[in-house]
């Protein structure tokens, strides 16, 4: 039976676990998937010792950048994020990373939620790790322009300058934003905190999705934020579930069915 993990640390609250199992169980595929915890100093010996015998290992906070560095070989889709959330043993013994965060969000928004990108204006709120991590799968999907705005304006600028070469990248601050976008991202950790972020009413209209990128059992105040302007919104827990299909796919070749997943986790986080 191929081995799986995900490291991280903390670990113990990881969900990937029972997503990969329903994944397998679904598509009758046989897999061990387990949690392995990782002193913070100590990513490569633990991700070098579980690799003598793992196939594949998602990686997770605050590892994912330990992840790039300790793959033989990287995607674009990872050198460009800066990060790591898949490493897969190839059968000459190099370990590949790639990231399948981006990809997990625009599955989850376009195929979930039906709102494609093409062709529209995308905000994205903040400009650390989980902003670079989504840009270049968005970008691939030909929106008008994608904006990054940031407390932090300084940043803003060289994440859209980073990314200018795949999609018209712009960046701005926050009191600059007077119109509305089609899609709002917010990739900040505001919410984490249950801070609120200084967004402009102006940015959110009756038309706009707007996708905060964390998760909970009930509506963030960047969401609540959306919807009393009339828009539709969603928070990052469809994400979750895609971005471990997409990691399913590259370990299995196999693409999974999401819907029922998701679902179930979404009970479980309202019980
Ligand atoms: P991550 O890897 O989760 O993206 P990070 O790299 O620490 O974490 O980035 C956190 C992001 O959230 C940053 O864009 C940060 O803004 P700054 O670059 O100005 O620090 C943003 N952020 C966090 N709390 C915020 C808040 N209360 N208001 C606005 N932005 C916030």
């Amino acid at each position: 039976m191929k081995k799986f993990a995900v490291i991280g640390n903390p670990i113990e609250h990881s969900k990937s676990p029972e997503i990969h199992a329903a994944f397998a169980q679904q598509c009758g595929i046989d897999i061990e998937y387990v949690r392995l915890l990782a002193d913070r100093e100590q990513f490569a010996p633990t991700a070098k010792d579980f690799f003598a015998r793992g196939a594949g290992a998602n990686v997770t906070v605050p590892f994912k950048e330990d992840a790039l560095r300790f793959a033989d070989e990287l995607s674009e889709a990872a050198r460009l994020a800066g990060a790591v959330n898949t490493l897969s043993l190839r059968s000459d013994g190099a370990i590949v990373g790639d990231s399948t965060d981006g990809i997990g969000l625009v599955r989850d928004i376009r195929d979930n939620h039906g709102c494609s990108f093409t062709g529209k204006k995308i905000l994205i709120v903040g400009a650390g790790g989980a902003a670079r991590g989504v840009i270049l799968p968005i970008a691939r999907e030909n929106p008008e322009s994608l904006t990054i705005v940031n407390r932090t304006q300084a940043k803003a600028r060289q994440l859209a300058e980073h990314f200018s070469a795949y999609t018209e990248m712009l960046s701005a601050s926050f009191e600059s934003l007077d119109s509305a976008f089609d899609i709002i991202i917010n990739a900040t950790s505001a919410s984490l905190s249950g801070g609120a972020l200084p967004l402009p009413e102006a940015v959110f209209s009756s038309q706009s999705f707007a996708y905060d990128m964390m998760y909970a059992a009930t509506p963030t105040l960047f969401m609540q934020l959306a919807q009393q302007r009339g828009g539709s919104c969603a928070d990052g827990l469809g994400m979750l579930v895609e971005q471990a299909a997409e990691s399913f796919f590259l370990w299995h070749d196999v693409r999974p069915h999401t819907p029922a997943v998701i679902q179930r986790i979404r009970r479980q986080l309202q019980n």
